[in-house]
């Protein structure tokens, strides 16, 4: 059987705890076989999706602090997110680059906290904008090469490649140009003996363009955003 491909729900600020109920009632749609789901809410819900999801959907945050412990208000701290059962989480999404200051050096010791709290790091990179796919190389090498994942050679990691340019806006960079990032980045994954590492994309996925992506050999899975919030268009990109 083919490795299952994976689908990571980022619901970012979209979805309330009336329609995560709504969503607990509807997830049965989403269970098929090879295909593996991962839901990231907003840190209030996760403690009720754990109870009620799925044995087959997996949980997923969306951020967590650098910190474990302290006078930082407002943060979550991977251990906690463990505690609630996350298995993912993402970090160093662009709109928390953009909007938030997160640096490469949060970003690097959010993933170390991550992984000692036997969570999956979803580490998202991508350029700003719209470039060739040899200056996107260069940039997504500058990005990677900060983050330190070389010490992380016997840990499951996910990378995200997610153009800012292309998220939120159903602007769909071209396959080709997709694919050529996507083997590029298994590349420099072998080269750099990350052996666990799984490439997902993400950027304006949904359901006229799923199936050009499904056929990128190369790739393991998909990020959606605003789509992942309109449970029937989500249903509909994973049963394509
Ligand atoms: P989008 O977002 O699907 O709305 O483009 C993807 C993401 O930001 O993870």
């Amino acid at each position: 059987m083919n490795k299952p491909f994976i689908y990571i729900a980022n619901w970012k600020l979209n979805v309330s705890y009336a329609q995560a109920q709504e969503f607990l009632t509807i997830q049965d749609n989403l269970v098929h076989t090879n295909k593996q789901i991962i839901v990231c809410p907003t840190f209030p819900l996760l403690p009720i999706m754990q109870q009620q999801l799925a044995e087959q959907i997996q949980l997923g945050a969306q951020n967590c602090s650098n910190f474990t412990k302290g006078s930082y208000t407002g943060e979550v701290d991977a251990q906690t997110l463990n505690a609630v059962g996350c298995a993912y989480c993402i970090v160093g999404h662009s709109e928390r680059r953009t909007l938030f200051g997160e640096t490469d050096e949060m970003i690097t010791q959010k993933v170390a906290l991550l992984i000692k709290n036997n969570i999956t790091p979803i580490v998202c990179v991508g350029e700003q904008h719209k470039s060739t796919t040899v200056q996107t190389q260069e940039y997504l090498a500058q990005q990677l090469n900060k983050l330190n994942l070389d010490s992380y050679k016997q840990n499951s990691l996910i990378i995200a490649y997610e153009p800012s340019w292309a998220i939120g806006g159903g602007k769909l960079p071209d396959i080709t140009d997709i694919t050529t990032i996507i083997e590029w980045l298994q590349n420099y994954c072998a080269d750099n003996q990350l052996i666990h590492t799984k490439i997902v994309y993400g950027g304006s996925v949904d359901e006229g363009n799923i199936v050009a992506l499904k056929q990128i050999a190369s790739l393991d899975g998909v990020i959606i955003g605003s789509a992942s919030a309109d449970f029937q268009k989500l249903i509909n990109i994973v049963s394509l």
